[in-house]
């Protein structure tokens, strides 16, 4: 691991693995955000168990049950009944509503991909696992099922429960049977009843046809979110010992999780070092194919097809130092590169510890309030430093020369109702918390970017 670009200590790590899957690429576009509906699924009766976390709720501590699940035969169908779990009081989860095949589920050194999805978004699940060589953990927000009860929401959730279950087909056939995903569903839990059962029957994609594509007619549009909801759902269902939060969009360059892998299991497991793997993110234009090595991304920044992730719309909160560094170092070799937290709006993804040393997104962070810039917070209050792996990186499609009407609206509703109190409550539990020179060190979340905003220019690891 190099400290600081000055001091190169290198731990080199060769690739071993060369062969990836081949890929082929669609153009994955931004969706809007997207959110709203849904439940239910289907499911063919598997073997297996459902993971369900403790009563008390202790995230990442499961309790391997039997399955809640019962089968009935009402013929001439055959019905699934899922028992929904309570989630702090505010969502019921179905958890495993897809579980992992046990090739994935014993991956210790893979690097899990949590995601968070409305069924808009489910679609993107095609590339990922085309490109994602570990196990994927995902949560996907629907609406509230006595909800849909009402006028004709009925339709909604059919429909995303015969899509949800016509996408598991297609990409069983994909990965030829064995299943890479878990899929965990959550709705809002509406008043004190208890998080209900649902009954859902095995075929229900032949009653009621729809393609994903087709989903943005059955959705409704939310205000808000539970984006942190999602993430520490799908995290929950980490069974390896290394985990990375990620977008559905997000595309990970050839050969990505295998590296950090590599790089996590020396590193975080063997060394039980406290780092946060992180990564480069860059956008490329929508007129060009997708990167999938640092020598194609080359060419495209060459001629601004490509460009660091946001840097026309927020850079301050992507931009990462030593990029001509990272751009010369060879091609084979990973180091992981230190970088100092010099800054409180700087939004990394990385690879970490699945374990109770890496904190879990906090969830009074509504979405596009630093609902994941504060973890980056945290971690530096954790006593974690962040390195930047070579070669590997992820794009986005298209770059955004300006923030969205979307964005703008959440960011101008979200302030008129007051959610911006949550950065006084938590930089106040932080300098409580945590003595004066961690607060020195580290800083404090701001809510909006100010007028100048000063980087601290040292290296602070
Ligand atoms: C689900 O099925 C069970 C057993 O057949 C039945 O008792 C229950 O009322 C059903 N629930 C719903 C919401 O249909
Ligand atoms: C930029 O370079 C890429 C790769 O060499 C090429 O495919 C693309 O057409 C170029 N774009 C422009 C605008 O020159
Ligand atoms: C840290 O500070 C430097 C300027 O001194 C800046 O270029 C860089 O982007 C900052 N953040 C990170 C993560 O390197
Ligand atoms: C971005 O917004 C500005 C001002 O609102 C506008 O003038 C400009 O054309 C927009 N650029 C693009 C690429 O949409
Ligand atoms: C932290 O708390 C101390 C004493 O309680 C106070 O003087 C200081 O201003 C606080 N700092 C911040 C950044 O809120
Ligand atoms: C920002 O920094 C510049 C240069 O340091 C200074 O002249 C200016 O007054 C500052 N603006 C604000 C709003 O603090």
């Amino acid at each position: 691991m190099k400290l600081c670009s000055q001091n190169r200590k290198p731990e080199k790590y060769k690739q071993t693995e060369a062969m990836f899957y081949r890929r082929s690429y669609k153009c994955v576009y931004l969706k809007s955000i997207a959110i709203f509906v849904v439940v239910l699924f289907v499911l063919s009766v598997k073997p297996g168990f459902l993971r369900v976390p403790s009563e008390n709720h202790h995230p990442h501590r499961f309790i391997k049950s039997f399955p809640i699940t019962t089968t009935v035969n009402i013929t001439p169908k055959v019905i699934t009944i899922f028992q929904t779990i309570n989630y702090k009081d505010k969502y019921c989860v179905l958890y495993y509503l897809w579980d992992y095949d046990s090739e994935f589920a014993t991956m210790k050194n893979a690097v899990t991909l949590v995601l968070h999805a409305s069924p808009t978004h489910l679609k993107h699940l095609e590339a990922q696992i085309r490109s994602w060589t570990g196990p994927i953990s995902v949560a996907v927000f629907v609406p509230t099922p006595e909800d849909t009860q009402i006028r004709k929401s009925g339709i909604r959730v059919k429909a995303i429960f015969s899509a949800i279950r016509k996408l598991e087909k297609r990409l069983l056939a994909i990965q030829n049977d064995r299943s890479q995903i878990a899929l965990h569903v959550f709705f809002e839990k509406k008043g004190t009843s208890e998080c209900p059962t649902l009954n859902i029957s095995r075929n229900f994609d032949l009653e009621f046809p729809v393609e994903l594509d087709e989903m943005e007619h059955f959705t409704l549009p939310v205000k808000l979110y539970p984006i942190n909801a999602g993430r520490n759902i799908a995290r929950e269902g980490v069974m390896s010992d290394l985990f990375i939060s990620g977008d559905a969009e997000q595309v990970y360059s050839d050969g990505f999780e295998k590296v950090m892998s590599m790089i996590g299991a020396e590193l975080i497991i063997k060394q039980k070092r406290k780092v946060a793997l992180v990564h480069r993110r860059f956008e490329v234009a929508d007129n060009v194919e997708l990167p999938r090595n640092k020598a194609e991304l080359k060419k495209l920044l060459a001629n601004d097809s490509a460009v660091p992730f946001h840097k026309f719309v927020y850079p301050i909160g992507h931009e990462i130092r030593y990029l001509d560094d990272w751009l010369a170092c060879p091609d084979d070799i990973y180091n992981a590169v230190i970088v100092p937290y010099n800054n409180t709006l700087w939004e990394p993804q990385f690879v970490a510890a699945n374990n109770i040393e890496t904190p879990f997104h906090d969830e009074r962070f509504p979405y596009r309030f630093k609902s994941n810039t504060h973890l980056a917070v945290l971690l530096c209050y954790h006593d974690f430093t962040f390195a930047v792996v070579d070669n590997i990186f992820s794009v986005h499609r298209g770059i955004k020369y300006n923030q969205t009407l979307e964005n703008e609206f959440l960011y101008t509703y979200g302030k008129r109702n007051g959610l911006h109190q949550i950065f006084n409550i938590f930089n106040n539990e932080l300098n409580e918390t945590y003595p004066a020179s961690k607060v020195d060190q580290c800083g404090t979340l701001w809510f909006d970017v100010p007028q100048n905003v000063t980087l601290k220019s040292n290296c602070t690891s």
